[in-house]
C-alpha cells in the first residue's frame, strides 16, 4: 500500500497573498529574516494584517542553516505571544525554522497542559522557487553544540496553507534563481526515478521537469518575467509534493556532503552532480527507461534508450552552462588534491544520508566515490 498526501491547501499565482484577507487571523507570529523586513517584503503581509486589525509580532532572527538555539528563541516568542497562527516568510530556512518552532512548542504545550494543545494555523509563504518546503513536513535544524544537521519529519510540521505568490520572488538575484531552479529540477528528477515513485508522483515530476526546461532560463535572464517566475514558483511547489510523496536519492546525498565540505550552495551542489548520477542510475533498466522517456517528451533525440539518456545528460550540461553553473568540479575554484583527499569522507557521509535510501539503484561506497571522481574531471 502506498500513500499520496494532498495537504496543504495551496493558493497560487500573482496577488494570491490577498487570500490572507479570508483567514480569520487575530494574533500571529511572523517568522522571517532581517532582509525580508528591511527590503519591505514582510510589509506585503503586515499591510493585510493591519487592514484586518490583526495583532502580530515579527521574529526576524532566521539565518541560513537554522540552529537549535534559534528554534529555542522562537519557542520563547511563541510562549509570550500564544499566537493563533504562524506565518513563515522566506526561503527554506525561514519555513524550516517555523516547522522546528511548531514541533518543539507543541511538544512543550502538550507536556505542560492537561488538555490537548491546539496547533497554530501554519501559513508558509516561499520567497524562492526551490525547496518546496511550503508543502513538505521536513525540516533540517543544526545542533548548536555538535554542529550536526538533524532532519525532522512530523505531520504536525506540515503547513496548513501555502501561498505561492510569484511577486515574493522578484527580488531574487539571477545566480540564486539558477541554483534554486536546478534544485527544483533535481527534486523532480530524483522523485521520478526513486524506488518510492508512483503514477501520482511521476505525473507531477514529469510536468515539473518540462516547466523547468521551458522557463528557468527565462526567469534567470529576466527576473521581471512574471510568467517565467510564476511557472518556476508553481514548479517548485509541485516538485515538493512529488518528492515528499516519493523520495530523493544519491544526487541529494552527494550534494549535501559536497556542499557542506566545500561551502557550495545547495542548488548548485546538486546541479553539478546531475549528469554523473544519471549515468550511474541508468545502469538500472527502470531509471534508464524513465530518463529516455523524459528526453522524448521534451523533444530531445531519443530513438533508443541510450540515445535518450545521452540527450538528457547533454541538455542538462547545456542548461547548467547557460545558467552560469559549472558542469564539473574542476571548473570551480577547488584544488584537485584537496577534493580527492575528501572523497572517502564525503562518500561515507553520502552513504549515511537518508536520501540514499530512496535511490532505486543501490550504491556501494565505492560507487559513490567513483561518481565523485567523474564529477571532478567532467
Ligand atoms: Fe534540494
Amino acid at each position: 500500500m502506498k500513500k499520496f498526501s494532498l495537504k496543504p491547501n495551496i493558493v497560487y499565482e500573482k496577488e494570491s497573498i490577498e487570500y490572507l484577507h479570508k483567514i480569520n487571523i487575530k494574533n500571529s507570529l511572523i517568522i522571517t529574516d532581517k532582509f525580508m523586513v528591511e527590503s519591505g517584503i514582510t510589509k506585503k503581509v503586515t499591510d493585510i494584517l493591519d487592514e484586518e486589525k490583526a495583532k502580530y509580532e515579527i521574529f526576524s532572527e532566521v539565518k541560513p542553516n537554522p540552529s537549535s538555539d534559534l528554534v529555542v528563541d522562537g519557542v520563547e516568542a511563541m510562549l509570550k505571544l500564544k499566537p493563533d497562527s504562524i506565518i513563515a516568510i522566506g526561503g527554506g530556512s525561514a519555513i524550516d525554522t517555523a516547522k522546528g518552532i511548531i514541533l518543539f512548542y507543541m511538544n512543550m504545550m502538550n507536556k505542560s497542559s492537561k488538555e490537548h494543545a491546539v496547533k497554530p494555523y501554519f501559513i508558509a509563504i516561499p520567497t524562492t522557487s526551490g525547496t518546496g518546503s511550503e508543502v513538505t513536513s521536513y525540516s533540517v535544524i543544526t545542533d548548536n553544540d555538535t554542529h550536526v544537521k538533524m532532519a525532522f519529519s512530523e505531520d504536525i510540521m506540515l503547513p496548513d496553507l501555502a501561498i505561492v505568490d510569484p511577486d515574493f520572488t522578484k527580488s531574487v538575484p539571477p545566480s540564486v534563481t539558477a541554483d534554486t531552479g536546478m534544485d527544483v529540477f533535481t527534486h523532480a528528477l530524483e522523485a521520478l526515478v526513486s524506488n518510492e515513485s508512483s503514477d501520482f508522483t511521476d505525473t507531477l515530476a514529469n510536468g515539473v521537469l518540462k516547466i523547468v526546461f521551458s522557463y528557468l532560463l527565462r526567469a534567470y535572464r529576466d527576473g521581471n518575467d512574471t510568467i517565467a517566475r510564476q511557472k518556476m514558483h508553481n514548479a517548485s511547489c509541485m516538485a515538493g509534493i512529488a518528492f515528499t510523496n516519493s523520495a530523493l536519492g544519491i544526487n541529494h546525498s552527494m550534494g549535501h556532503a559536497f556542499g557542506a565540505r566545500f561551502k557550495v550552495s545547495h542548488g548548485r551542489a546538486v546541479a553539478i552532480f546531475l549528469p554523473y548520477v544519471i549515468e550511474y542510475n541508468s545502469l538500472d533498466s527502470i531509471c534508464a527507461y524513465k530518463y529516455s522517456d523524459l528526453a522524448k517528451s521534451i523533444g530531445l533525440p531519443a530513438t533508443t534508450i541510450e540515445q535518450g539518456i545521452f540527450s538528457l545528460i547533454e541538455s542538462i550540461k547545456v542548461l547548467n552552462r547557460k545558467l552560469g553553473i559549472p558542469v564539473c568540479i574542476k571548473e570551480m575554484d577547488i584544488d584537485k588534491k584537496e577534493f580527492l583527499d575528501e572523497i572517502e569522507n564525503m562518500s561515507k557521509t553520502a552513504m549515511e544520508d537518508v536520501c540514499t535510501l530512496g535511490n532505486r539503484k543501490k550504491p556501494t561506497k565505492d560507487d559513490i566515490a567513483t561518481i565523485f571522481k567523474k564529477a571532478y574531471e567532467g
